[in-house]
């Protein structure tokens, strides 16, 4: 963070990334399972497209009762938005990770950590708009890739790891081909050739 901070980039947000996964379960410390995400800008006036991410109410019993007949704030009647509250910074997304399990077996997905589609498209909609450049030179498995490209962004991506750009291309071949209805799981994709390269290195 100072890092970021001396060369006078603006600090907006501490992200707490719930991953719902129970990983490295110990019994004399709490269960790791979480990530930071630090938002940073360059100036105050970025984009942020805050009615593009809200999430669902938590309290449903009150929200209910305020959709039928408002509750009385500061003075005011208040009515819950459709589209559900402000995006706060503890965001409680599953991890692919723990998304792929089959008869509670982790599927392997050829990367140990990629991140969920879900949430780099709400990053990408806060703040990127439409025909807008996303960059992302660690992209892993894709996740960025898709996302901008279902979102309308342009997009520059890259990674030190050639066998994840093959992958991240098969994928973005895959979406032109059959659209965002495609699960990305390896098993998908048919170069047996590749995907046997991959596992000979222990990536899956
Ligand atoms: C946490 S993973 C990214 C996962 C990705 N967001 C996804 O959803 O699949 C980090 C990636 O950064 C790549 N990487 C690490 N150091 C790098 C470097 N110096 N230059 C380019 N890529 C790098 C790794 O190969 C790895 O795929």
């Amino acid at each position: 963070m100072q890092y970021l901070i001396s060369k006078k980039m603006i600090f907006q947000n501490w992200i707490t990334w719930d991953k719902r996964d129970g990983l490295g379960a110990s019994k004399r410390k709490y269960s790791i399972g979480q990530e930071t995400i630090l938002f940073f800008t360059k100036s105050n006036k970025h984009i942020f497209n805050y009615e593009d991410i809200r999430v669902p109410y938590e309290s449903t019993e009150r929200i209910r009762h305020a959709g039928k007949k408002g509750i009385i704030k500061n003075g005011k009647r208040w009515f819950p938005n459709p589209n559900g509250r402000f995006c706060g910074e503890v965001w409680h997304i599953s991890s692919e990770r723990h998304k792929n399990k089959i008869n509670g077996k982790i599927i392997k997905l050829g990367h140990e950590t990629p991140k969920p589609l879900d949430m780099i498209e709400r990053i990408i909609k806060a703040s990127s708009n439409p025909d807008n450049l996303v960059l992302d030179c660690f992209v892993g498995t894709g996740t960025t890739a898709l996302a901008a490209k279902k979102l309308k962004r342009n997009f520059i991506c890259s990674d030190m790891n050639k066998n994840y750009v093959y992958l991240a291309k098969e994928k973005l071949k895959a979406i032109d081909k059959y659209g965002h209805t495609k699960e990305y799981t390896l098993n998908n994709f048919k170069n047996n050739e590749f995907l046997n390269s991959l596992r000979q290195n222990e990536f899956c």
